[in-house]
């Protein structure tokens, strides 16, 4: 099962891609997490990347496209993937096709998460993780046992920085600018699936899945 999550942030991409991919026995592969993990490396490239995610741009193309070829070719990845957060633009699609051409696989289907802008906000200002284990909760929806402590590990819990509303706002005006136009691009390859992701977690899921095994 190769499956690509479209979406605005905040519409619950991660949260989901996570519970599906452990539904299909298959890796959840997230750019943002890996490009927050190489934005913490002390170095130049390390620093020019933590810079452009902060003000909510999009990393490079080159970069993504070579992070993103190098992990759909690991082994763990031969039988599926979850792909979450990637392709972003029009020039990281077809880095995709050409990705997928050369380990001789194809896409599945492609996700498009339907969510309203109200609740993208109140789904970004409550979010909350933790710096260690990177669990992810939110203040009301997902709340941690103990207030703002992780409950896997007892870390203090962060807001990301990108997350803060100027942020957001420029997240949310990048997507519409590069990454809408995909849902035309996949939905004219016939790939394209709507999911409502509005309500709860387990309600989402339960779309997901009926639309991934449909
Ligand atoms: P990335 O980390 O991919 O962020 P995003 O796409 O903006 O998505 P988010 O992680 O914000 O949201 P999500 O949809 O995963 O929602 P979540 O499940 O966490 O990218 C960050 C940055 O990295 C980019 O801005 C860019 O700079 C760079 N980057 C990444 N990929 C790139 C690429 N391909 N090319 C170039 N640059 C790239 O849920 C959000 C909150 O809502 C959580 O608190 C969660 O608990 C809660 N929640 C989830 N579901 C529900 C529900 N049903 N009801 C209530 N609350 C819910």
């Amino acid at each position: 099962m190769r499956i690509v999550f479209l979406g605005p942030p905040g519409a619950g991409k991660g949260t989901q891609a996570a519970r599906l991919a452990e539904h299909f026995g298959v890796p959840h592969i997230a750019t943002g997490d890996m490009l927050r993990e190489a934005a913490g490396a002390d170095t130049p490239l390390g620093r020019r990347v933590a810079e452009i995610m902060a003000r909510g741009e999009l990393v490079p193309d080159d970069l993504t496209n070579q992070l993103a070829r190098g992990r759909i070719a690991q082994r763990d990845a031969e039988k599926g993937f979850v792909l979450d957060g990637y392709p972003r633009s029009a020039e990281q699609a077809r880095a995709l096709d050409r990705a997928l051409e050369e380990i001789g696989a194809a896409l599945d289907v492609v996700i498009n998460f339907e969510v309203t802008e109200d609740e993208i906000v109140a789904r970004l200002s409550g979010r909350r993780v933790c710096p260690v284990c990177k669990t992810v909760y939110h203040l009301v929806a997902h709340p941690p046992r103990v207030a703002e402590r992780c409950d896997r590990d007892g870390t203090g819990l962060i807001q990301r920085d990108d997350d803060r509303e100027a942020t957001v706002r420029r997240r949310l005006e990048v997507y519409a600018a590069r990454t809408r136009p995909l849902v035309d691009l996949y939905r004219g390859r016939g790939l394209l699936k709507e999911v409502d992701a509005m309500g709860s977690k387990e309600e989402v899921l339960g779309r997901l899945l009926t639309a991934v095994e449909a």
